[in-house]
C-alpha cells in the first residue's frame, strides 16, 4: 500500500474509530480524521507525538454536502488510498421505544452515511487506478439481537451495499473490506452496561490492529470479510 497515500477515518475522535487513527499514524500513515466534533478530535493530537499527528477534518457523514466538501478539502492536501467508514450510533432500545428521528438517525448516519463517503471516494479510486474502502459494520449484520433493529437494518444494509459494489469495482483494483465486530468497549454502550460487561469486550485497540492488518494484508489476496468477536464470545 502507498504509504504516501492517505487514509480517511470517519468517526475517529472516539473508540474503534480513534484506535485506528493511532495504530496507522504510528506505522507512518497519513490520516485524515473526521467525526462532527472537533474538540476530541484536537484530544486526540493532544494525545500523540507531533510527528504523529492527524489532519482534522470535521465531518457529519448524515450530510452528503458535508462528506463532499470534507473530501474536497482532504484531496487539496494529498491523494486518499483508503477510506474507513468507522462513524456510528445505537440506541439500545426495543422498535416500539425508538423514535422516528433516533431511527432516521441510525439509517442516516450508518448506512447513507457510509454511502455517502463510498460515493464521493470512488471516482478518486478509480482515476488512482485503485484504493481500498473499509467499513466498521457489526457482528449484528449477520446475527439477531433485540434492541437492535435499526443499528441492525444500517449494519445488514451496508453489508449487502459493499458486496454488491465489490463486484462492480473489482476492475478497477478497489478492495473492500467488511470488518463485523463483536462487543467492544467504548462509549458507545451505556455507561451501565460497559461497567457490567467490559471483562466480556474486546478493547478497541484490538479491533483496531485487526483492521490494520487486513489493510495492509497486501498481494493477490483480499481480506473480504472478518468477524471479530472476544475470546468468551457473544455476551448473554
Ligand atoms: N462498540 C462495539 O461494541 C461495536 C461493535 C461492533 C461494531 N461497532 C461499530 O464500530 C464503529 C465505532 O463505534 P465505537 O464503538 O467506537 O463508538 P464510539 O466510541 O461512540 O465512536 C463513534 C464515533 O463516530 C462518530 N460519529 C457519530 N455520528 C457521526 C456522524 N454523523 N458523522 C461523523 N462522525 C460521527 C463519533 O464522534 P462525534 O459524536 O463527534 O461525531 C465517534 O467518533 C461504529 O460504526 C459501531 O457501529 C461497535
Amino acid at each position: 500500500m502507498k504509504k504516501n497515500y492517505g487514509i480517511w477515518i470517519t468517526g475517529a475522535s472516539s473508540g474503534i474509530g480513534k484506535a485506528v487513527a493511532i495504530e496507522f499514524t504510528k506505522i507512518g500513515y497519513k490520516v485524515f480524521a473526521s467525526s462532527r466534533n472537533s474538540v476530541d478530535l484536537e484530544r486526540l493530537n493532544k494525545e500523540l507525538p507531533e510527528e504523529q499527528s492527524v489532519e482534522i477534518m470535521p465531518c457529519n457523514v448524515a450530510s452528503h454536502s458535508n462528506v463532499d466538501n470534507t473530501f474536497k478539502k482532504i484531496i487539496s492536501k494529498s491523494k486518499l488510498g483508503c477510506l474507513i467508514n468507522n462513524a456510528g450510533i445505537t440506541t439500545f432500545k426495543l422498535s416500539e421505544e425508538n423514535s422516528i428521528r433516533e431511527i432516521e438517525d441510525i439509517i442516516s448516519t450508518n448506512l447513507l452515511g457510509s454511502i455517502y463517503t463510498i460515493k464521493t471516494v470512488l471516482p478518486h479510486f478509480i482515476e488512482n487506478g485503485g484504493g481500498t474502502i473499509i467499513n466498521v459494520l457489526s457482528v449484528v449484520a449477520r446475527q439477531v439481537y433485540t434492541k437492535s433493529s435499526a443499528y441492525s437494518a444500517s449494519k445488514a444494509g451496508l453489508l449487502a451495499y459493499s458486496n454488491s459494489l465489490r463486484e462492480e469495482v473489482r476492475k478497477h483494483n478497489i478492495r473492500i473490506i467488511n470488518i463485523l465486530p463483536g462487543a467492544t468497549e467504548t462509549q458507545m454502550w451505556p455507561k451501565k452496561l460497559r461497567e457490567e460487561f467490559s471483562s466480556m469486550m474486546m478493547t478497541a485497540q484490538n479491533v483496531a490492529r485487526t483492521i490494520v492488518w487486513a489493510y495492509l494484508n497486501e498481494g493477490n489476496a483480499v481480506v473480504e470479510e472478518l468477524v471479530v468477536k472476544p475470546i468468551t464470545g457473544d455476551l448473554k
